[in-house]
């Protein structure tokens, strides 16, 4: 090739004026300015100003009257100061320009589909379907950069640390995150399926068992389930896990972690960071991933509404519900009567069926349920949750979880609505003391609210099956700004208890062999007590690069919809490799595959 680079577009500076240089790149703009032509050349560490003057070099200037965006060029030239007054502060090579003696261009392109440039207004879908040229926007390339110095400082602080990188199969059996799988035809076993894994979970405790006690990998995991804007179906954890453990060598190893990599993006978080009961987290904020950044908590009025009258909240108390409520301190007049008919309107995606406000003015509260409440309530209401004149007050009565999902959501809208969220906040905190179970009403069991091996505290081992709700589980999640960037927990390593919990969680000896037969085996043969974590990586740059999308995060990301736009998978295949695996596709599915 001719003209190899001396220099990146982002390299070159004052000091280098004088100096004969050779760069390529993309043509980021081109300024066609009559008898000098500038170009904006960039590459992935930046843009350089170069420029074809007809008086230095008439051939060339010429030549470069054919250059369009996005040309792949190839110049050589010699380094001028720019200007005085020309000087571009928002260039890291703003004080010089390049002035091009020779210019070969290495490729050309077609009219793009979309432009290459970060303030430009480009859909999702034509960023997705373009990927190769939404991967050249400068802010893709930085997140996906950063995101490169987050796994290589990882890398750095296992391998500083004594872990080791072991890979576990991507073709394998059914794992027990919860979600559904993604199946794998196999061709050597007509009508069996291997499962891609949704976590490598059972690999890296049979790990442990087998003496590496100290693993890490930085691994794709799979999970067929409803994508949100911080949920792909293919996602990376770094995934931890470790022998000879308590929880509290796993959540001081990980903070060490999180401060390089929070140190990576210009953040300094100090340890060690709190820690909240899971209870506590369901009863002030309705989640088990709070946003701590602001208060807005929910308050229980429960008792004081069993007291009255009003059938919406004395009968959701006579059904076992609950009375709970949020004061939106001061903001009666950030909050106009039309959007108080909004709220109303948006809790229903949660499945409360109403919203209650109250107005608290200057002696009086202005609201559409005062006239059912009896005065001397109200007032307890008011001083439970600190009502003042200014307030504003949201209540709902339903069961708890209608309660806690409604006043959950609404807390963070109104935080989002008021502007109460501080910015440049990095709130990390750890959640504990998991209940061990919940009762799933779908399937009429008790589900594991992490996974079936969860150890419980010690202390609720002997009353598991008499109380199981009431067990807690050693289990540990890291939130950052009310996102879950990280879960896990210590891991059962006696088979007596193992096989506890899968009764408790109905499933039969046959069933728990048949699934995960090989870990257990591995426990009954020699198991250090262990236990591990894993955060999910593509969150992690997510929310420290300020992204909207989990997919900016990722290089080559899965639609809303599980679908790449990009390369449009999945895509019908032939009849010939269907019947290579034994399956046939029935149905309405079928017709597509023409
Ligand atoms: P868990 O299921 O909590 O734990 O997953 C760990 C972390 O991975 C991230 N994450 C996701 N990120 C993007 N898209 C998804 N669909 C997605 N699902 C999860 C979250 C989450 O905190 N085996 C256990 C870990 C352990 O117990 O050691 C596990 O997978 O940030
Ligand atoms: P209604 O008697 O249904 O007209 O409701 C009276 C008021 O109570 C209205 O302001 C409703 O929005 C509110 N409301 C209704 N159901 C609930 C509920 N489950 N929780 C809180 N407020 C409710």
């Amino acid at each position: 090739m001719k003209l190899k680079r001396t220099h990146t577009c982002g390299q070159l500076r004052k000091e280098d004026v004088g100096s004969t240089i050779q760069l390529n790149g993309w043509v980021n703009t081109c300024r066609d300015h009559g008898d000098l032509t500038f170009v904006d050349l960039r590459d992935r560490y930046g843009i350089t100003q170069i420029i074809f003057n007809p008086d230095h070099n008439q051939e060339v200037h010429t030549s470069a009257k054919e250059l369009r965006s996005e040309f792949v060029i190839a110049i050589r030239g010699t380094v001028g100061p720019r200007l005085q007054g020309k000087e571009n502060p928002d260039l890291a090579t703003g004080e010089i320009e390049v002035l091009v003696d020779e210019l070969a261009i290495l490729s050309k392109a077609d009219v793009l589909p979309m432009e290459v440039a970060d303030h430009a207004e480009i859909s999702t879908e034509v960023r997705l379907k373009n990927r190769h040229l939404d991967l050249r926007r400068p802010k893709m390339q930085q997140n996906l950069m950063f995101r490169h110095k987050i796994v290589q400082t990882t890398r750095e602080y296992f391998n500083r640390h004594n872990f080791l990188d072991i890979e576990t199969p991507m073709l394998t059996k059914s794992t027990p995150e919860g979600a559904r799988d993604f199946l794998v035809p196999s061709r050597l076993s007509p009508g069996e399926f291997f499962a891609l894994p949704q976590s490598p979970q059972l690999f890296k405790q049979v790990l442990m068992c087998s003496g590496y006690d100290r693993y890490y990998q930085i691994v794709k995991c799979f999970r067929d389930e409803d994508l949100r804007a911080d949920r792909q179906p293919e996602f990376t954890q770094v995934d931890v896990e470790m022998a000879f453990v308590d929880q509290d060598d796993i959540i001081e190893c990980m903070e060490g972690l999180i401060i390089e990599i929070m140190a990576l993006a210009g953040i300094e978080v100090k340890p060690p960071f709190p820690r909240f009961s899971f209870q506590d987290c369901m009863d002030k904020y309705g989640k088990d991933a709070p946003d701590l950044r602001f208060g807005l908590e929910i308050k229980d009025v429960s008792d004081l509404a069993a007291q009255t009258d009003f059938k919406v909240f004395s009968g959701a108390i006579e059904s076992g519900g609950q009375v709970r409520a949020i004061n939106a301190k001061g903001a009666s007049e950030n909050i106009a009567r039309r959007q108080l008919d909004r709220y109303s309107e948006y809790v229903k995606e949660f499945g409360a069926k109403g919203l209650a406000w109250m107005r608290v003015e200057d002696g009086k509260v202005n609201s559409p349920i005062a006239k059912f409440l009896e005065e001397d309530l109200l007032n307890r209401m008011l001083e439970r949750v600190n009502g003042e004149a200014g307030d504003v007050i949201f209540l709902v009565a339903d069961q708890r979880k209608v309660v806690d999902q409604t006043l959950g959501n609404l807390r963070l809208t109104l935080a989002k609505d008021l502007d109460l969220i501080p910015e440049n906040e990095w709130n990390l905190s750890w959640v504990v003391d998991f209940p061990m179970v919940e009762w799933d009403e779908d399937e009429q069991r008790y589900v594991a609210l992490h996974h079936p091996f969860t150890a419980p505290k010690p202390e609720y081992a002997d009353s598991l099956e008499e109380n199981p709700k009431a067990a807690i589980a050693i289990a540990h999640d890291l939130i950052l700004n009310g996102n879950e960037i990280g879960g896990g927990s210590i891991r059962i390593h006696d088979q007596g208890m193992q096989k506890q919990i899968f009764r408790l969680l109905g499933i039969t000896e046959e069933e728990a062999e048949l699934k995960f037969g090989f870990l257990l085996a591995a426990l009954r043969h020699g198991a250090p007590p262990h236990g591990g974590i894993a955060l999910g990586l593509d969150r992690i740059v997510m929310l420290l690069r300020g992204l909207e999308s989990i997919r900016d995060s990722i290089a080559f990301p899965k639609t809303q919809k599980g679908t790449c736009l990009f390369t449009l998978a999945p895509s019908p295949v032939s009849d010939r490799q269907l019947r290579e695996v034994s399956i046939q596709v029935v149905g309405s599915a079928a017709k597509k595959d023409s």
